[in-house]
């Protein structure tokens, strides 16, 4: 046992979707709204975040941690996934005692079949992550809306660092009619400008320093947008990245924030955003900003 420095005794934490559905159950008969914030766990104050606005916004605030075997393509990455589950705890105690916490096991979760479902999300699943990620949205889906018919939610806060799956969880939500605001919040970035995510526990203080490189690139490409093509700018990251032994860029993509298709040429009609994704000593680290 841990010890928490809290007067108030915290709600016990959820192992089993029956019991998470008991507890739920009287928030559903007494019309009271349910705010979830679906993690991996390795929480940071991203996460924390979502965590404060769904508390703003709901009578009941669910949290769950679980890392999803079947959204990782590659098995060291599942593997390697921090998994702090103690100490995620009382982060989350730390900010609200009353908040429902649901840590399932795979098996109650997948019973026995740890299979994904097959979607279609209208091509957003064909571009960047999906490309370099086979299967990932896939796992996503799966595993989003079988917590969404668990938890319930009336509404559902998602960072914008994984925009890409936003937008897919907007489209399996409305294609499956499920009752559930999509809610994107801001990213969270350390102070040299490092999007914040669970994978950065795995970087030693010396390659998170040097990852502030990925958001200086991108802000300088967002300038560079103004005036240039997407394919001038795109050519440019690549040449940031080339001569750099710390970094190997995968991807860097200009698209349009709908459809997530590459820019080829620019529109005035059209919302763009630039994508990126980076290894660091084989960890991998994304990013993204509005080139509005
Ligand atoms: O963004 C994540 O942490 C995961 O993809 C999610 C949404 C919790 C599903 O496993």
């Amino acid at each position: 046992m841990f010890a928490f420095n809290f007067n108030k005794i915290a709600m016990p934490i959820f192992y089993g979707k029956v019991a998470l559905m008991t507890f739920l159950k009287s928030f559903n008969t007494q019309n009271k709204t349910i705010g979830f914030v679906p993690t991996m766990g390795a929480l940071h104050q991203g996460h924390i975040s979502l965590m404060q606005q769904s508390l703003n916004e709901n009578d009941v605030t669910v949290v769950s941690i679980f890392v999803n075997p079947t959204q990782f393509n590659n098995p060291e990455d599942l593997l390697k996934y921090p998994r702090t589950i103690e100490l995620d705890t009382e982060k989350i105690y730390g900010l609200n005692s009353d908040i429902a916490i649901f840590a399932p096991t795979v098996d109650d979760i997948y019973e026995g079949e740890v299979l994904s479902q097959s979607f279609d999300f209208d091509g957003l699943e064909n571009q960047m992550e999906g490309k370099f990620r086979p299967g990932h949205f896939d796992g996503v889906g799966t595993i989003v809306k079988r917590l969404f018919e668990i938890v319930t939610p009336n509404n559902a806060y998602f960072g914008e660092k994984d925009f890409q799956q936003l937008q897919i969880v907007k489209k399996m939500t409305q294609k499956n009619q499920l009752p559930v605001t999509i809610v994107g919040c801001p990213i969270y970035r350390e102070e040299n400008g490092l999007a914040m995510s669970s994978r950065n526990e795995r970087l030693t203080t010396e390659q998170r320093e040097q990852a502030s490189l990925i958001y200086k690139t991108i802000t300088q490409a967002k300038e560079l947008f103004q005036t240039k093509s997407a394919e001038e700018v795109t050519k440019w990251v690549e040449s940031i990245f080339e001569n750099n032994d710390t970094f190997e860029l995968e991807y860097f993509q200009i698209a349009d924030e709908a459809t997530l298709l590459p820019c080829i040429e620019k529109s005035e009609n059209n919302n763009y955003r630039a994508f990126i994704a980076v290894f660091v000593n084989n960890i991998r680290l994304i990013d993204t900003i509005s080139l509005k």
